[in-house]
């Protein structure tokens, strides 16, 4: 692990492997740990940059912050790095980050690959929901928040005859900082809606959705899919809201079999 200063806080990230650059961007409430399935599969071929998004893992908490903000200190991590140009992959959290940044900053983005994630904003009920899990998490602490999370997470075969996957999924939920759980939901809350933008995106777009994924359904995918002209759409069976831990086969062929198409 190393550790970037940007602004005035410290971002922890890791770089592995040999190649084109590929930046992938966890969900929330996670860290870059939960990419060691693909690291393990593509680092022979890429080199994988995995940060811990402000606010998660060992990256210091800023509240309050943003989607922009976070894609931010991406680009400041691709800049101190030397990277010009990378595919940014994002899941759920993500992938809000990775269209925030492609947004602001296009001609750092080869393509793009979106997991288990939306382009459009919150409803009302979902912000509020926001605000009763930040409270949750200050009052109540992360393991209450990892029990309400953990069914809604996954599979039902995955809850049921994976308790390996399902353990360390709970190890990094509960090792969140729950200040770095409300600056992000409160982030998430205010990310704006990017669905009208899609069809302006230029390079290519890889969509991945779980079948059965409770949080972002699949029909969010079928979405983001319609609005992107061109973008190719993955929906892998037996996947919930963690697509790329739950099949990690499948989901790094269909990651592999798009990166290795790319034009350099
Ligand atoms: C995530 O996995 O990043 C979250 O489910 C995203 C969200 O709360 O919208």
């Amino acid at each position: 692990m190393v550790r970037l200063r940007v602004n005035d806080s410290e971002l922890a990230y890791q770089v592995e492997g040999n190649g084109p650059p590929l930046v992938l961007l966890h969900g929330h409430p996670f860290n870059r740990s939960m990419w060691r399935p693909q690291l393990q599969a593509l680092s022979n071929s890429y080199r994988i940059v995995t940060p811990d998004l402000s606010g998660h893992g060992e990256s210091d908490v800023v509240d309050p912050v943003t989607m922009d903000q976070m894609a931010a200190d991406v680009v400041a991590l691709m800049d101190n790095l030397q990277i010009e140009r990378a595919v940014m992959g994002g899941l759920s959290m993500g992938g809000y980050v990775a269209l925030a940044l492609y947004k602001r900053f296009p001609l750092r983005v080869r393509s793009l690959v979106l997991a288990n994630t939306r382009a459009s904003a919150d409803s009302d009920e979902g912000r509020s929901n926001r605000e009763r899990v930040a409270k949750k998490a200050l009052s109540e602490g992360m393991e209450a928040v990892a029990e309400e999370m953990i069914p809604k997470l996954f599979a039902p075969a995955t809850l049921k005859s994976r308790p390996e996957i399902v353990a360390t999924v709970r190890e990094m939920i509960i090792n969140s900082k729950p200040e770095g759980v409300v600056a992000a939901q409160r982030a998430m809350a205010q990310r704006q809606d990017h669905t009208r933008f899609l069809p302006e995106i230029i390079p290519p777009i890889l969509i991945i959705a779980g079948a059965e994924d409770q949080l972002i359904p699949a029909k969010e995918a079928v979405v983001l899919h319609r609005e992107s002209p061109g973008s190719r759409l993955e929906i892998i069976e037996g996947a919930g809201h963690l697509s790329n831990i739950e099949q990690a086969e499948q989901f790094n062929r269909i990651l592999k079999e798009f990166l290795d198409d790319l034009e350099p």
